[in-house]
């Protein structure tokens, strides 16, 4: 079975603030299996064990020591609770589309170029190429000095997870200044048609302000969606 992606909200559904604080929480997922099929997994850990689970293949609940066993049996002769998960899995394979034909789609990196002062090299200046929240994967970054590709004095990270279906990978150029040189940064991906090229010198606040506003933005949206599927949640389940 390969799993394509997830999406998970994560519920913190009971504290019990003591010395010897007791600590629970769930884990809701849909597991995108393929065009066709969702796989939707309950999680309840208890002290980070994991103490019962539902999952939509299996179609029952099961417990995982004496006491969760009991609310297991007692759950899966329970028809409002076995119709809840049913419509639970019906959510999941509603958002089928979304995931595949929205967000499996190439979605194109924000690259920034940042000048830092390089530490110990043989260079005095390191040039940063930084490409965020990329999708998918797949990416290639390279240097151009003068409209020529170097390697030297090139490292690069991989290609960063962020978490959320999105990446980021940083490259990093040592070298000295020389008059009149351009430096740009290549990137390769399957969002772009061709490479894009970014030269050093175009990066200048307003760009970067631009950036910052767009991201938080798109961090209040969500925010509020987050928050309306965990609502939805309670209010369904509760
Ligand atoms: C869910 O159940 C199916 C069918 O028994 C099984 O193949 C799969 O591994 C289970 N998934 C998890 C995460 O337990």
């Amino acid at each position: 079975m390969r799993v394509h992606g997830f999406l998970s909200l994560l519920g913190v559904f009971m504290v019990f603030s003591r010395a010897d604080a007791l600590f629970g929480h769930g884990v809701l997922r849909c597991l995108f299996t393929s065009t066709e099929d969702v796989l939707y997994l309950e999680q309840v850990y208890y002290n980070r064990l994991l103490f019962g689970q539902w999952n939509s293949t299996l179609g029952k609940y099961t417990g995982y020591n004496e006491k969760a066993k009991e609310i297991a049996d007692a759950l899966n002769k329970d028809k409002k609770f076995l119709h809840q998960e049913q419509r639970n899995f019906n959510k999941c394979k509603s958002l089928i589309p979304l995931v595949f034909d929205k967000l499996s789609k190439p979605v194109e990196p924000t690259v920034k170029l940042t000048l830092v002062k390089a530490t110990g090299g043989r260079h005095p200046n390191m040039l940063v190429c930084s490409a965020y929240d990329f999708y998918p994967k797949l990416i290639q970054l390279s240097w151009l000095r003068n409209g020529k590709e170097t390697k030297t004095d090139v490292l690069s990270t991989d290609e960063l997870s962020n978490g959320n279906w999105f990446y980021q990978i940083h490259s990093y150029l040592e070298f000295t200044p020389s008059p009149g040189e351009k430096i740009s940064c290549k990137v390769e991906h399957a969002s772009l048609m061709e490479p894009k090229l970014y030269d050093w010198e175009l990066f200048d606040e307003s760009e970067r302000n631009k950036f910052a506003v767009g991201g938080a933005v798109l961090l209040l949206g969500l925010l509020v969606f987050v928050a309306g599927l965990i609502f939805y949640k309670r209010n369904s389940t509760g």
